[in-house]
């Protein structure tokens, strides 16, 4: 069955407006995964800027689900990483003035660097992810660097203004994982997915998770976030 991995980062976001104490992301987490969650994703930026070091650390010691790290290759993180263990990293590029993750990481153009990170995360018994964009040249340079997962990004999809250009995009990160699933990649997916546009992305077989994390927190304002995330896991069914 299709699973849900969520993006807790946003109730950081929140918890940081004030710089308190409160809303406390492990909180959040426990609710998900009370609610369904197959797992909960937590990005450390460089910046800190919603999740901190601490917040990782209560994460690994109390959740029962998979912890899933999203990072960029620094050095800083991936050292933290290393030390965390946590069930799964993700790699994801990161700019300091974007909003959110805004493309997929360019294996191509960082090969050599995304091959080594891979390699010392596999030794240490950490899952390691690439963050691709839903490009056949990207998977390729991703199972030549050595990955055993990937998780295509589907903001192409989500952001398209016309629906020419969404089904555009969605034939592509169809394409993809039946690329990738062919060369016996796992596949994930997520970036941009909401309640009204998930369910399309949910029936393309061979998906492994989906990772959504800023509609699942804005509904949650208005439902709670027991029911948003159950909302969104019978969504995907
Ligand atoms: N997957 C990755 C790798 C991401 O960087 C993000 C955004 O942090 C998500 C999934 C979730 O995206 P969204 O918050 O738009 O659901």
């Amino acid at each position: 069955m299709l699973k849900l991995g969520i993006n807790i980062d946003h109730v950081a976001t929140l918890r940081q407006a004030r710089r308190g104490n409160y809303p406390q992301p492990l909180e959040a987490a426990l609710i998900c995964q009370k609610s369904g969650a197959n797992s909960i994703v937590a990005h450390l930026r460089e910046d800190r800027r919603h999740i901190q070091e601490a917040d990782l650390l209560l994460l690994k010691k109390r959740l029962k689900v998979n912890l899933n790290m999203e990072m960029s290759l620094a050095a800083g993180i991936v050292d933290f990483a290393l030390k965390l263990k946590p069930f799964q990293v993700t790699l994801v590029p990161e700019k300091r003035v974007e909003l959110t993750t805004e493309g997929g990481l360019d294996v191509l153009v960082n090969f050599r660097k995304v091959k080594s990170a891979l390699t010392r995360f596999q030794k240490r018994g950490i899952q390691a992810s690439l963050f691709i964009d839903p490009r056949i040249n990207q998977i390729k340079a991703a199972i030549a660097a050595g990955a055993r997962i990937i998780e295509l990004h589907t903001g192409c999809y989500a952001d398209a203004r016309s629906e020419y250009s969404r089904d555009k995009a969605f034939c592509k990160i169809k394409q993809a994982v039946l690329f990738a699933r062919k060369n016996n990649l796992i596949v994930n997916a997520g970036h941009g997915l909401d309640y009204m546009n998930v369910r399309r992305i949910a029936k393309i077989p061979g998906i492994n998770e989906l990772n959504i994390g800023y509609s699942v927190i804005c509904r949650a304002l208005f439902v709670g976030l027991s029911s948003a995330v159950r909302q969104m896991k019978g969504l995907i069914k």
